[in-house]
């Protein structure tokens, strides 16, 4: 069973296969209307149940289209309608939802859930993110940086603000593809420590995205924080938006990520997000490329 439920959980060897099939499939079917089969249908014949938990733009959309694209049928599922949000236990939705779907995409708050749903399912479990980590986006956002700056082996990658679970996902790639991964922010938003030793800290932002060859944010109150965190995070991390005077502190041709959704001119200017250096809708986009890489991967096809 081939699950994709984190980027430190695959070999190296198979996520760059996954980024070169991206890269492969996206350039075969350029400049085709989003609805058109690809020209191989490798998800013929196969269902795909796509369970979320918590709200979603793209990953919803990617998925979906993704799948449709490549021959393939989804269902779109919401948890709370879904008996789980009723009291089934995931291992019995696990080994309900094997009999009659072959891929299970599932995004969800406790890791324990994606896990537990990984352990019973007879069929490969996607993450599409959990309050812990975020993995298809950052293959997404390593195919992203490839496209337009090349190898990211060796590169200086900044990560400004909370260290979330999109952090995290970016400090699995960094030892997966060999980057250099800088986080700075404020102590209390520290990564979890589970991270330690795969980037290291610099607490001025100026100083951490010096030389960056890629600048990287997420909002500053995620889908499984608090809101009531929401006026002490922004004050603790009003220092580390991502504007063009810090900007100017990385390489010229630096590039600025942000998974997106983001609130405009709190984490990152939008003088930033619609300037030269950013590629956020090239990400945006890379998310279907890339996840129909990881599907074909997970179901071998
Ligand atoms: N970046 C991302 O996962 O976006 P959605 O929450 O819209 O799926
Ligand atoms: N860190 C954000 C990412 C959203 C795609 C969240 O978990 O809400």
């Amino acid at each position: 069973m081939t699950h994709f439920l984190d980027i430190h959980k695959t070999d190296p060897a198979d996520l760059a296969g996954i980024i070169s099939q991206a890269r492969e499939m996206k350039t075969a079917r350029a400049g085709q209307p989003k609805g058109t089969l690809d020209a191989d249908q490798p998800l013929a014949g196969h269902m795909v149940a796509l369970i979320f938990e918590k709200p979603s733009t793209r990953t919803r959309v990617s998925f979906d289209v993704g799948v449709r694209q490549m021959g393939g049928q989804t269902m779109v599922l919401s948890g709370s309608d879904m008996q789980l949000g009723h009291g089934e236990t995931i291992a019995d939705t696990a080994r309900v939802l094997s009999r009659y779907v072959d891929l299970i995409m599932m995004r969800t708050f406790e890791e324990d859930t994606l896990l537990e749903m990984a352990e019973y399912a007879t069929v490969p479990v996607i993450n599409g993110l959990t309050d812990r980590t975020h993995p298809c986006q950052i293959m997404a956002d390593v195919m992203t940086f490839e496209e337009h700056s090349g190898p990211i082996k060796g590169k200086k990658v900044v990560w400004s603000g909370d260290g979330n679970n999109v952090f995290a996902s970016f400090a699995h790639a960094a030892k997966q593809f060999e980057f250099d991964l800088v986080f700075t922010g404020p102590e209390p938003l520290d990564p979890e420590p589970a991270l330690r030793g795969l980037y290291t800290t610099v607490r001025d932002p100026q100083e951490a995205v010096a030389g960056a060859d890629l600048v990287v944010t997420d909002t500053w109150v995620s889908m499984h924080d608090p809101q009531s965190a929401r006026e002490r995070r922004h004050n603790q991390l009003r220092g580390y938006q991502v504007n063009d005077a810090l900007m100017a502190h990385a390489n010229d041709d630096a590039l600025f990520m942000h998974c997106l959704p983001a609130h405009r001119d709190d984490e990152a200017t939008s003088s930033v997000m619609d300037g030269p250096h950013s590629v956020i809708f090239d990400e945006a986009e890379n998310r279907l490329h890339a996840q129909k890489a990881i599907m074909r991967y997970c179901l071998g096809v």
